[in-house]
């Protein structure tokens, strides 16, 4: 049996959840194989519930799970909570309590959406990265931080820090995702300037040497690849790099696709993993059906893919939401023209219909 810890969150997160976990359902069919779900609460709603953004019950009960999937946390009612309390915590929370230092986000180009994409048509078409962000440690963690006083003012305080052992892990992460793909790596940093980077890429560059050789490898201070991302998006494969760079370049390249909303993602560590939309909670949309699934039941591929080795599975959700896409059905966010307008609920019918 296989155990899936289901976490809603807040906004559009349960409505699109919940597609997701129908598609794992056929899934459970297909491959005779008994999934038990159990549905805990994290960010606003457990805000509400109990006080804080990660009851110790979730954190308990996602530590015992064999994957997580989740949707998405946060909205206007709880952004002026303290920094604590915010809903945001208890992804934080959740990426340090159950070790996921390798975050996996895949920017795809869906042929039948390449009109949503703001660049042009042939600098996008085929587009194919994956940007493996480092997801618990550098700036988001790093001790000191706060706002600290002083004399005549206050001072803001973060620190961008990275162990050994915390760059190698994730670089064999990547080098071993190359391998599947086109053996083509691009290592992101800041060298000519920080100290992070400097270490970053000499341990990169040492594990290449030492562990696959036989992997292309370039290095990119992170402002280059910020523009080569726009002017030359089909250089890039896997895009190795740290957690705040990683950050700001996965939401770059998913935005290539024009499809934001559509792209999934895995938080991997030794022992746990976790899957979820890359988009939010989108509270203005919340609770009307209007949400896109999408991006929710690739997470739940990709945790086919990564938890349960189901590749061949994984390939064929992927394969059954572009064929849907290809028939023209939408949801309303990526409706541009079309007539043919499915909701929520309708969108998780037709894909489980195909698949
Ligand atoms: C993301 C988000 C989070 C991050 C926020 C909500 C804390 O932007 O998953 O990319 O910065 O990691
Ligand atoms: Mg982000």
């Amino acid at each position: 049996m296989f155990k899936i810890a289901v976490i809603p969150g807040d906004g559009i997160g349960t409505e699109v959840t919940s597609q997701a976990v129908r598609i794992l359902k056929k899934a459970s069919r297909i491959l005779k194989e008994q999934f038990d779900f159990t549905e805990l609460k994290a960010g606003g709603i457990a805000i509400d519930t109990y006080g804080k953004p990660l009851p110790e019950e979730t954190l308990k009960a996602a530590l015992a799970s064999d994957a997580v999937l989740l949707g998405a946390v946060g909205g206007p009612k709880w952004d002026s909570l303290s920094y604590e309390l915010k809903p945001e915590q208890a992804l934080l929370g959740l990426r340090k309590g159950l070790e996921l230092y390798a975050n996996i986000r895949p920017a795809i180009m869906f042929d039948s959406l390449i009109e949503a994409s703001s660049l042009k048509p042939e600098i996008v078409m085929g587009i194919d990265i994956v940007v493996v962000r480092e997801l618990t440690g550098g700036l988001y963690y790093g001790r000191p931080a706060g706002i600290f006083e002083e004399a005549n003012t206050r001072r803001g305080v973060n620190t961008m820090t990275y162990t050994v052992p915390e760059i190698e892990r994730i670089a064999h992460t990547a080098f071993k995702l190359a391998k599947t793909r086109r053996k083509k790596i691009t290592s992101v940093d800041k060298a000519n300037i920080l100290h992070t980077s400097m270490l970053w890429r000499e341990i990169v560059n040492g594990i290449h040497k030492r562990n696959y050789p036989d992997i292309e490898i370039d290095h990119m201070y992170v402002d280059n690849a910020a523009m080569q991302l726009i002017r030359n998006p089909k250089h890039f494969d896997v895009i190795l790099t740290e957690n705040m760079f990683g950050d700001i370049l996965s939401d770059e390249a998913s935005m290539l696709t024009g499809s934001i909303g559509m792209l999934p993602s895995a938080s991997i560590g030794e022992k746990h993993a976790l899957y979820e939309p890359v988009h939010g909670s989108a509270p203005d949309i919340a609770g009307k059906g209007l949400a896109n699934p999408i991006a929710s039941i690739l997470s739940a591929a990709m945790l086919l893919e990564y938890s349960l080795k189901q590749k061949e599975l994984a390939r064929k959700i992927f394969r059954a939401v572009e064929s849907v896409l290809r028939e023209g059905h939408r949801t309303a966010d990526i409706s541009s023209g079309s007539t043919n307008i499915l909701s929520t609920e309708q969108m998780g019918a037709e894909i489980e219909k195909k698949l």
